[in-house]
C-alpha cells in the first residue's frame, strides 16, 4: 500500500479510518437533479512526524465553497451569542487603537463581524461562498468574496494595511493549503498582532467517538500539539490555547510572532494532558475505530427495529456532519423519512448521498414522529428547548454520540 504524505510536512500519514465513498457534505441536491453527484474517498490518518490528523483525499475547494454553499452560522442563537462575546473581547483587548483593523477568514453571514461593524471598527470579512458573503454585506459588513491564501492576503495588506487581529472560526481546519494561509497571515499581520482561531478539538472528538465530525470540509482535526508544530513551521509561536464549549468541544488558539507575546501556562498543560490521553497513540485510534463501528451497529439495529414496529422516525438538523452519519451508517428514507432544518437554502432539497428530503422545522410537529434522530447534537440544548412540545407529547430523541442512546 502506498504511503500517504502529510499535506503540511511531507511526513508519513498512517490511516486509521476509512468511511469509503462519500459525497460533499453540504451539497444538497435539487429533486430530479441527482445524476452527476460527486463522490470521493473519505479516509483519515495521522502524520507520524508532525502529528497532524488529516484527510487522505482532498476535495477541490470550488466544489465545496461557492455561491450556493448553504451553511449559515447565524441559524443558531447559541452560536450568535458566542461570536458576539468573541467580538466584544477583541474590542476590549486587541482592537483599542485609533485605527484598529480586524480580518476574519471564513466570515460566512457575518455572525462575528456584525458586532465589530456596529462598534465602528475597521474590518474585513473574507469568504469565498458568495451567498453567505452577500448576507454579511447586506447587514453592513465589509466583505471580500474570495479564498484567503497568500495572494489575497498580500493584496489586502497592500490595500488596507496590517491587521491587528486575524480571526477565524471553523475555517482554518477546512483549508488543506494551510501553508498558504500561514504565509498569508505572515504578510498581513501587524508585528504585534494575533492570529486567533477556534476549531473542533481532536481530543474531544476521540473521547466522544464523534465520527461524524469527519467529512470533506474538515480536512484537519487539530490538537494543541499539532497546531504548535504547524505555527512553528511557519515562523509563529502558539501563545495560548483555551477550551471552548461549542460544536462538541473546541480550542481557541492564539498565535503571535516570536517574542511578541508571553506564552501562557495553558500550552504546557494541554500538551501534558494530550500525552496522558494518548492523542498520538495508535491504540487510541484503534479504540475510536471500534467504538465507531459499535455506534453504527447499535444505531442501525434500533432504526430497523423501530421501522419493523411501525414507529415513525425523522431526523433533526441537516448538518454537514449528518452526511457522514447517514452515508456511513447506511440510513435511508425508509428508516428516516425526512430531516428538518431551519436553513432556507437546505429546505426542499435532498440530502447528499442518501437523497433523504429536507423539510422546514414546521414539518416536525405535523404530526410529531415517535422518534427524532438528532443530527445537530452539538445544538441539543437549543433544539430541545425549542422543540420541548415534542417530548411533552411523548416523542423521544435518539442521539448517537458518545454512544447510541434515547432521551
Ligand atoms: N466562521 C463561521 C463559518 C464556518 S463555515 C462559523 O464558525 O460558524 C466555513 C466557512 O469558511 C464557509 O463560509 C466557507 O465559505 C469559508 N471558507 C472556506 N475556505 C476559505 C478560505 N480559503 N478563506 C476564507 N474562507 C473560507
Ligand atoms: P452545525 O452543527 O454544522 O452548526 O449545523 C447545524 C444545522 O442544524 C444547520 O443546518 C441549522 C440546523 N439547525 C436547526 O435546524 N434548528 C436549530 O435550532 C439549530 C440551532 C440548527
Ligand atoms: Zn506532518
Amino acid at each position: 500500500m502506498a504511503m500517504n504524505r502529510c499535506r503540511i510536512c511531507d511526513g508519513d500519514v498512517v490511516e486509521f479510518f476509512d468511511f469509503g465513498r462519500q459525497p460533499i457534505s453540504d451539497a444538497f441536491l435539487e429533486p430530479g437533479h441527482v445524476d452527476d453527484e460527486f463522490f470521493f474517498r473519505l479516509a483519515i490518518g495521522i502524520c507520524r512526524f508532525c502529528t497532524m490528523v488529516q484527510l487522505l483525499e482532498e476535495v477541490p475547494r470550488d466544489r465545496m465553497f461557492h455561491q450556493d454553499y448553504p451553511y449559515r452560522s447565524s441559524e443558531s442563537t447559541f452560536m450568535r451569542k458566542h461570536f458576539e462575546q468573541v467580538a466584544r473581547r477583541f474590542l476590549e483587548t486587541e482592537l483599542t487603537g485609533q485605527d484598529s483593523f480586524v480580518v476574519e477568514i471564513g466570515s460566512n453571514d457575518g455572525v462575528m463581524l456584525r458586532t465589530v461593524s456596529e462598534a465602528g471598527v475597521r474590518h474585513l470579512g473574507v469568504d469565498p461562498s458568495g451567498g453567505a458573503a452577500d448576507a454579511a454585506a447586506a447587514s453592513g459588513i465589509r466583505v471580500r468574496t474570495d479564498f484567503f491564501e497568500e495572494s489575497s492576503a498580500t493584496d489586502i495588506r497592500a490595500r488596507d494595511g496590517a491587521a491587528d487581529v486575524i480571526f477565524s472560526a471553523n475555517t482554518t481546519s477546512h483549508i488543506a493549503y494551510v501553508d498558504s494561509v500561514f504565509r498569508g497571515v505572515d504578510a498581513l499581520l501587524a508585528d504585534n498582532g494575533v492570529f486567533v482561531f477556534e476549531e473542533r478539538y481532536l481530543a474531544d472528538i476521540l473521547a466522544s467517538s464523534a465520527f461524524d465530525q469527519i467529512y470533506d470540509e474538515h480536512f484537519y482535526l487539530f490538537s494543541v500539539r499539532s497546531v504548535r508544530n504547524l505555527a512553528g513551521r511557519f515562523g509563529f509561536q502558539l501563545v495560548d490555547a483555551e477550551h471552548v464549549p461549542v460544536h462538541g468541544g473546541a480550542i481557541r488558539y492564539t498565535i503571535a510572532r516570536p517574542g511578541q507575546r508571553t506564552q501562557t501556562p495553558a500550552i504546557a498543560e494541554f500538551l501534558a494532558r494530550e500525552e496522558a490521553a494518548g492523542l498520538t497513540d495508535p491504540a487510541t485510534f484503534e479504540r475510536f475505530a471500534t467504538d465507531v463501528r459499535t455506534i453504527r451497529g447499535d444505531l442501525m439495529e434500533l432504526l430497523r427495529r423501530l421501522r419493523a414496529d411501525g414507529r415513525t422516525v425523522v431526523g433533526y438538523g441537516a448538518t454537514a456532519k449528518s452526511a457522514t452519519a447517514v452515508n456511513y451508517c447506511g440510513i435511508t428514507e425508509e428508516l428516516v423519512s425526512f430531516v428538518c432544518d431551519s436553513t432556507p437554502a437546505k429546505q426542499g432539497k435532498l440530502m447528499p448521498g442518501s437523497h433523504i428530503p429536507v423539510r422546514p422545522p414546521s414539518a416536525f410537529g405535523d404530526p410529531y414522529p415517535d422518534y427524532a434522530l438528532l443530527f445537530a447534537w452539538n445544538h441539543a440544548d437549543e433544539i430541545m428547548i425549542k422543540e420541548r412540545e415534542f417530548r411533552e407529547s411523548g416523542g423521544r430523541w435518539i442521539l448517537y454520540v458518545p454512544e447510541m442512546h434515547i432521551v
